[in-house]
């Protein structure tokens, strides 16, 4: 049942370029120079009429939420905040028949985003889902939504759920931007035929294994972790974070890399590893200043770089490489050495990889 692999999540992390697949198959159709998506047809005028988007959701679907804020505001131009499903409902959230609620979870059952839903439904919003399960209760509870087709996800840290659903959630904004006229023909088209290179760059992607397995080697004593990022890929960071926490028990912390003046660059030392996300694009020359900071501070700096970068290789202690894409969908490939990272570091501590203490798979309790 696991394929040959050792463990679901890992198994999981190489399913990523097929489940990517899986979801934009038949959606995405770059010859034609269209997406397809009926639960968005049916009701574009609701989208395209949205004064703003609020996206509902938890943990990692919350982080998949943040990517999607930077996505949108790029790719269609609309206001969008995102919320923890579990403060948006214990608020007064001013909301109404105006406003689009995107609610994000891989197992559909999360009580406090089916609560979420609930309200903001009260409020006359119009709610869209982007689950995994097919006919869980968040999906039957939505007035629409798009699945994301990763399979069933059994390993309790969510790895492809995460990437398939910034994929929904780019093919969306995508036609959002198209409807409204924020992207030309030929940029429209530049994006989806971008899209659908990147299962094979997560492929080439997951090669860096060995070498994270070794860098995991390096570091699985480590009490604290720092992951930063900025851009699209300050949620990575977060999510990253999230992810050797939660299996390992590594006490890790994600930041937006400006953030680290103001606070966390107290904490760095020698024995501080920090990962850094220093992709060629976005902001690259402001986190090698960044980068130079921690270095200055002796902390260890492992770099998630593009191909062939040769800057912060000199600055860093080790360096991950990834392919080259464009900016917004480079969370889809720098994710995947940080789900290795703590995978190797989880299997290597001895931790229940799959099944974490203290979790479950599903929270349907509040
Ligand atoms: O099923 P959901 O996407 O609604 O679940 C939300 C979170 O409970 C979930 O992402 C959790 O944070 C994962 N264990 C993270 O790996």
């Amino acid at each position: 049942e696991k394929g040959g692999y050792e463990h679901f999540m890992l198994k999981e992390i190489y399913e990523q370029p097929n489940a990517i697949k899986d979801t934009y198959r038949g959606r995405l159709q770059s010859r034609d120079n269209f997406v397809k998506m009926s639960g968005i047809e049916d009701n574009l005028r609701k989208f395209t009429n949205a004064n703003r988007i609020i996206i509902v959701a938890c943990g990692t679907s919350w982080h998949a939420g943040l990517v999607a804020e930077y996505i949108f505001e790029t790719i269609a131009t609309v206001p969008v905040e995102v919320e923890y499903a579990s403060e948006f409902r214990y608020r007064n959230p001013i909301i109404n028949s105006q406003d689009v609620v995107i609610a994000i979870s891989q197992s559909g059952e999360t009580a406090d985003t089916l609560a979420a839903i609930k309200l903001a439904k009260e409020k006359g919003a119009f709610v869209f889902g982007v689950c995994n399960v097919v006919g869980s209760s968040i999906a039957r509870e939505t007035h629409a939504g798009a699945y994301t087709h990763a399979g069933p996800e059994i390993g309790v840290a969510s790895t492809k759920a995460f990437t398939t659903q910034i994929t929904v959630l780019t093919l969306l904004a995508l036609k959002l931007g198209k409807a409204n006229g924020t992207l030309s023909n030929s940029e429209f088209n530049k994006y989806l035929l971008e899209l659908e290179s990147i299962p094979e760059k997560v492929e080439k992607t997951l090669l860096t294994d060995e070498h994270v397995k070794y860098i995991a080697s390096i570091f699985k004593d480590a009490a604290n972790f720092l992951y930063l990022g900025r851009g699209y890929n300050f949620p990575v960071a977060l999510e990253g974070a999230l992810k050797l926490k939660e299996i390992s028990y590594i006490h890790a912390e994600g930041y937006p890399a400006a953030e680290m003046k103001h606070g966390p660059i107290a904490l760095i030392d020698e024995q501080m590893p920090v990962v850094v996300i220093a992709t060629k694009k976005g902001h690259y020359e402001k986190i090698i200043s960044n980068i130079q900071e921690i270095k200055s501070r002796k902390g260890k700096i492992i770099a998630v770089v593009t191909q062939g970068d040769t800057q912060v290789k000199k600055l860093a202690d080790h360096t991950i490489e990834v392919p080259e894409t464009i900016e917004p969908l480079t969370p889809l490939l720098t994710t995947i050495p940080l789900q290795l990272l703590s995978y190797h570091i989880a299997v290597m501590r001895g931790c229940n990889v799959d099944q974490p203490r203290n979790l479950a798979k599903s929270v349907t309790v509040e």
